[in-house]
């Protein structure tokens, strides 16, 4: 897939917020920089608040503002791969509802907060469906039934009458994901969409997920701190920490060989698939350079807390390819590095199928 174009690219997205009266504005997304290939899975990676859905939600363009403000960045968006791309940054509301739900959609860790609870399931799925569709509401009718069983919803007729608080959580999610698919969308962002649930349903929905990816060609950006699903779901991996990408590779070269102090902390402090990454000092403990980092460029483990006035590794550091397609946030050193900024982050490997 080596000439393919890249489906989104997103560049040097920063995106802020009001910070405590008199104080500094929070740098909650810093300079990110990320890309997904046409049926590639990104997972993002990062503890509580290291700004995974802040970035996702940038992509849909969702954040009120104020409080929010864009400090820059581009995210260019091909549909098409004979197209020119779009910069999502400078569409306007109404280009952007029409992009939402039907080019890329959303699923969310808690469906019932996206689901309405006065109005049933087939109204909540065919309105989406008659939003974006040049269909009949007969032929809406027809659509969300299939999608319904696309989703492994038995008897979706009977359940198009049912409200949402008739069904269980995984249920739940089934219709949120039918809900999404149902406009055939390129891309899909799922911001934890399994962490509420138990871990038996949480294996399902993902290989429900999968399934459904291979079946539509979408790609997905999966969110989640559970390195577990990371391994099991992803083809790329971009790990995230204070708002910023500190790590990103090919699913197999993050584990094997992770590059980035923080990185090698995570990996360190989650032996056990389907651990939750939230303490940031066992995160920490483990946080150490590898002895062969690629030469040319410097990492500094010490610098692991963010500068109130630079954010999180100050202006020089940036996200370097130190070895092929794999991108570390590192700082060249005099006369070293290569020369490959401004390229955004490129990981073309897909996991082969099987694996
Ligand atoms: N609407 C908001 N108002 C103020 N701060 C916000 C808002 N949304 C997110 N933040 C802050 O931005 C940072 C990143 O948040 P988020 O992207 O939600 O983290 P996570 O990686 O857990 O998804 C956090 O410090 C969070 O408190
Ligand atoms: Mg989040």
């Amino acid at each position: 897939m080596s000439e393919k174009n890249t489906l989104i690219e997103i560049e040097d997205l920063s995106v802020s917020f009001p910070g405590p009266p008199g104080g500094r504005r929070l740098q909650a997304a810093d300079r990110v920089r990320l890309s997904i290939y046409p049926g590639q899975t990104l997972a993002v990676v990062g503890e509580s608040g290291s700004g995974k859905s802040v970035s996702c939600l940038s992509i849909l363009q969702l954040h009120p503002i104020p409080p929010a403000r864009y400090d820059g960045g581009r995210i260019s968006w091909r549909p098409d791969d004979t197209q020119a791309p779009v910069d999502l940054m400078t569409k306007s509301e109404r280009a952007m509802r029409d992009i939402r739900g039907n080019q890329i959609a959303m699923i969310f860790q808690e469906p019932m907060t996206s689901l309405n609870p006065v109005y049933t399931i087939g109204s909540q799925i065919m309105e989406a469906i008659l939003l974006h569709q040049d269909v009949t509401r007969q032929q809406a009718k027809e659509i969300a039934i299939r999608a319904l069983s696309d989703v492994g919803i038995a008897g979706p007729e009977a359940r198009l009458k049912e409200y949402p608080h008739q069904l269980s959580g995984g249920m739940r999610q089934r219709v949120m994901i039918a809900m999404a698919l149902a406009c055939q969308p390129k891309l899909l962002l799922a911001d934890e969409p399994t962490t509420a649930l138990d871990v038996t349903i949480q294996a399902q929905i993902l290989e429900l997920l999968k399934h459904l990816q291979h079946e539509h060609d979408m790609a997905i950006l999966l969110i989640t701190h559970d390195l577990g699903v990371v391994a099991e779901s992803a083809d790329v991996v971009a790990v995230m920490y204070a708002g910023r990408v500190v790590e990103y590779a090919n699913v197999h070269a993050l584990f094997e060989r992770p590059l980035h102090p923080y990185t090698r902390g995570l990996l360190r402090s989650m032996p056990v698939l389907g651990a939750n990454v939230d303490r940031l000092d066992t995160v920490m403990d483990g946080a150490t350079v590898p002895e062969d980092f690629p030469a040319g460029y410097t990492v500094h483990a010490h610098e692991i807390t963010p500068d109130p006035e630079l954010g999180y590794g100050g202006p020089k550091v940036r996200l370097h390819e130190v070895e092929p397609e794999h991108w570390v946030l590192c700082e060249p050193d005099e006369g070293g590095g290569n020369p490959t900024f401004p390229r955004v982050g490129y990981v073309r490997a897909m996991t082969p199928a099987g694996e």
